[in-house]
């Protein structure tokens, strides 16, 4: 006989009250692959990873690690058992550094004293291997999401883990750090451990993945070679969907350019240390991109502009009046929406219902008197949920108990039911399936013919090409170049993103 697979999880079943999040799944991973795990948003993905690592008690099923029937208490026994998880929301500790954050609980210790200088090396060493981005002592908080990734990949990979779990890994990393991730999940790989690999974007499962298991509804559906499995067919199982039936996605950015002033006019913005000359206009019913490396300058221009950040220099006019936000409310009372890439450090309320999450900025809109009108709320509340399709149990559910994708699905209607002029989109569809893309994609496209302003920073150039008619491509915090037409295409982004620097001066 054929020896068991690295991992075999039989019959995984897991209810929450109300809700069966998995019906009797079967999943196999073997050593020495990467296993594409799929499905829509609330398939059931981060459940029975969850399962897997002790997180969540699982109601029925058995798991069997190398042909050993086994149950994880928690994520700490998993660890010990060489299974080791990355997941959609990272949590890191942000005062501590680097070094720290990779070696949290196995640092090295010298007369019972941490060994700073030894964690720091040892950290390096680590690093090392991920190239040279990250610094050892800097203060975990000082980065950015794309960043605090890749310690927390750093710290999965150097606990030699034998079955690896990355949940969205990348769903806030832009393509140069995708290949860094890229590089160590192949050398996991090569050691012969078995990685299971959650991704809503297909290019990455086809670029580094061996097999696929989709999942929907809870229950397995297929699992099958990447090798010629077309991605028509795989979206279609996916969404339960024949291939006829699935709609084509429409470029909304194909639109007439609007013409008279802008609605919103960036001229020469500067903050130490990162911007240093950005400029831009947004007209009434433009979607418009913002594009550019990581540390180009995106997020730092949409702070400035919501009033997260002060600036130093430059001028910003809004609706034909000088714009100097203080306070992000200053901005939301002038009619600015910003929808924040990182949503558990400045978005989701966890604790917080659906409902509350949702309506949270629309608060002094809703109420009168400072009193809630109820049945406006409930109004707002369950149109939101319909035209986003937002799977929740009921609207009174909190909204931690929803999966990734429909938490970030939240957010946005939350800025959506707030009317907003202009509003900011940073990485609004990150962790977000493909067919919930379109839903999110025609909602936007939709407001935006009805006059609201978007300015849409993505990291995804297939998402600019496809929603914005005009792009602002940011280069080292300045304005490097406005692509319009048939420039808003791959290689003209590329160029600009890139510039003129030959590639390995660009660290
Ligand atoms: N702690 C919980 N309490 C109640 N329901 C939950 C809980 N965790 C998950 N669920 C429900 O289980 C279902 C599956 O969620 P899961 O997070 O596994 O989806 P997913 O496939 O990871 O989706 P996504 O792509 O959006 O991350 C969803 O309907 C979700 O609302
Ligand atoms: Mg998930």
């Amino acid at each position: 006989m054929a020896d068991p697979p690295l991992l075999r999880m039989t019959g995984i079943t897991k209810r929450f009250a109300g809700v069966t999040a998995l019906a009797g799944v079967d999943f196999h991973v073997a050593a020495g692959e990467v296993h594409a795990l799929v499905g829509e948003n609330g398939a059931g993905k981060s459940t029975l990873l969850k399962v897997l690592t002790g997180v969540y008690r699982r109601d029925a099923g058995t798991i069997e690690l190398e042909g050993q029937p086994r149950t994880f208490a928690s994520p700490g026994e998993a660890q010990r058992h060489g299974v080791v998880a990355v997941y959609q929301e990272v949590p890191l500790l942000d005062r501590r550094t680097v070094a720290e954050n990779i070696l949290l609980g196995r640092e090295p210790t010298h007369w019972g004293r941490i060994d700073w200088q030894a964690l720091n090396n040892a950290a390096a060493d680590v690093l090392g291997r991920l190239g040279p981005y990250l610094d050892p002592e800097a203060p975990l908080g000082s980065l950015d999401v794309a960043h605090r990734q890749l310690v927390a990949i750093a710290r999965a990979a150097s606990l030699a883990p034998r079955v690896l779990v990355l949940d969205e890994p990348t769903s806030a990393m832009p393509h140069r750090e995708v290949e860094v991730l890229y590089d160590v999940v192949r050398r996991l790989r090569a050691t012969g451990a078995g990685i299971i690999y959650v991704s809503h974007r297909f290019d990455e499962l086809y670029a580094l993945c061996d097999r696929v298991t989709v999942l929907r509804d809870g229950r397995h559906v297929f699992t099958r070679p990447l090798t010629g499995l077309e991605p028509l067919e795989l979206v279609g199982v996916m969404l339960g969907k024949r291939r006829e039936e699935l709609r084509p996605l429409t470029p909304v950015g194909a639109r007439r350019a609007p013409e008279g002033s802008p609605l919103l006019r960036v001229r020469d913005l500067q903050r130490t240390p990162r911007l240093q000359g950005v400029s831009l206009d947004v007209h009434a019913g433009e979607v418009v991109g913002l594009a550019g490396l990581l540390g180009s300058g995106r997020t730092e221009t949409a702070r400035v502009l919501f009033g997260l950040d002060p600036r130093d220099a430059g001028a910003i006019e809004f609706a034909g009046h000088p714009l100097r936000p203080h306070s992000p409310r200053n901005a939301i009372q002038r009619g600015i929406g910003f929808l924040a890439e990182d949503r558990r450090a400045e978005g989701i309320i966890p604790d917080l219902s659906v409902r509350e999450n949702l309506t949270l900025a629309a608060l002094p809109m809703l109420s009168r008197l400072g009193v809630v009108s109820r049945a406006r709320q409930r109004d707002v509340v369950e149109r939101f949920i319909s035209r986003l399709r937002i799977r929740v149990a009921s609207p009174e559910q909190p909204v931690r108990e929803l999966s990734g994708g429909n938490q970030q699905k939240v957010l946005l209607a939350r800025w959506l039911c707030r009317n907003p002029r202009l509003l900011i989109l940073d990485e609004p569809t990150r962790g977000i399936d493909i067919g919930a893309k379109a839903d999110i994609r025609a909602v936007v496209g939709e407001l935006a013919d009805a006059g609201l302003a978007v300015l849409l920073i993505s990291s995804e150039i297939g998402e600019l090409i496809e929603e914005c008619a005009r792009l602002v491509v940011l280069r080292d915090g300045r304005s490097a170049a406005e692509l319009r037409g048939a420039d808003v295409a791959e290689g003209p982004i590329l160029r600009a993103m890139a510039g003129d620097r030959p590639r390995e001066a660009a660290t």
